[in-house]
């Protein structure tokens, strides 16, 4: 198991809220999708985009890079649609005493 980082209270990341998170030198964008908790990095694979800024669905679980409009899948972080077609990393989330946690490595 790698290194788990507190992002917030859980009670402050309520469904379709947002949080991006520093660790060491990237971003990470953290999602509440309907009550699925997600995270992916902040940082677009087509042109280094600032990826957790972009529209969130969250029926879909997806969100639109805001700078060429690539959508991506938040669970798995793979491109749905060009120009982006490299996958974006992305971290289990956890709650733990009532708070959310993010595993990095
Ligand atoms: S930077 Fe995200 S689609 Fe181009």
């Amino acid at each position: 198991m790698g290194e788990l980082i507190d992002v917030c209270p859980v009670e402050e990341l309520p469904p379709g809220a947002r949080r991006i998170v520093t660790w060491e030198d990237i971003e990470i964008g953290v999602f509440n999708c309907d009550g699925e908790l997600l995270a992916i990095e902040d940082r677009c694979s087509h042109d280094d985009g600032p990826l957790a800024e972009g529209e969130l669905d969250t029926k879909q679980c997806t969100l639109e890079c805001p700078r060429h409009g690539s959508l991506f899948d938040l669970r798995t972080g793979r491109p749905l649609t060009l120009p982006a077609y490299v996958p974006v990393d992305t971290f289990p989330v956890r709650v733990q005493d009532g708070l959310i946690k993010l595993e990095v490595d």
